[in-house]
């Protein structure tokens, strides 16, 4: 099981530093800052008062410290992650390093087809996620207006890159 999975279902303790600190889930966390919080990504910006009700109900913030191994290629996958700040990196082959910002999501594919996380993803540096486990995606997907689009045309620009790189791969050198 997958470490964020882990710490959501309080199977292992939180580092003991503090640093994998669940700011959504610590009793009497205040929901309007968490409102606050989603109003500064992008995605959540044409949301009503209600939608973002909504989201802050089915989603977790969670703070991880740089080097924290968010997914692992391979494995099964249960969660949807939306980078709130800090930067990570799917490493999606032994050469394929891409580096995801604040207002992208990764996560996604194992959430859409079941099959295991296409590739591990490493936090680069401390990182604000929020995370949204498998059985509240499709309530996401209906709360965020525009989300299921942005979902499609990341993923059309990610199997896009994939085969360029298949191309790139098969391609003979030129020696230049
Ligand atoms: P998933 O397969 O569930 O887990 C690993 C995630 O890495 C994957 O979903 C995508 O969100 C992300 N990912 C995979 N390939 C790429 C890519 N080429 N560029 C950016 N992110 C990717």
């Amino acid at each position: 099981m997958e470490l964020i999975s882990r710490m959501m279902d309080g199977s292992i303790p939180y580092d003991p530093e503090g640093r994998l600190e669940p700011v959504s889930s610590g009793p009497g966390y205040n929901q309007a800052d968490k409102i606050e919080r989603l109003r500064e990504v992008s995605m959540f910006e044409t949301c009503s008062q209600r939608q973002l009700r909504s989201v802050a109900r089915i989603a977790r913030v969670f703070d991880v410290a740089a080097g924290t191994r968010l997914t692992r290629a391979g494995e099964p996958g249960d969660e949807f992650f939306l980078i709130i700040d800090g930067t990570v990196r799917a490493e999606v082959s032994a050469d394929k390093h891409v580096q995801l910002h604040p207002g992208e999501f990764f996560g996604e594919m194992s959430l859409l087809d079941g099959g295991p996380r296409s590739a591990t993803v490493i936090a680069d540096t401390p990182a604000r996620l929020l995370v949204i486990s498998r059985r509240h995606f499709s309530g996401l997907l209906k709360d965020v207006p525009g989300l299921t689009e942005t979902l499609l045309a990341t993923l059309s620009r990610r199997v896009r890159q994939a085969e360029e790189q298949v191309e790139r791969l098969g391609r003979p050198s030129t020696g230049l």
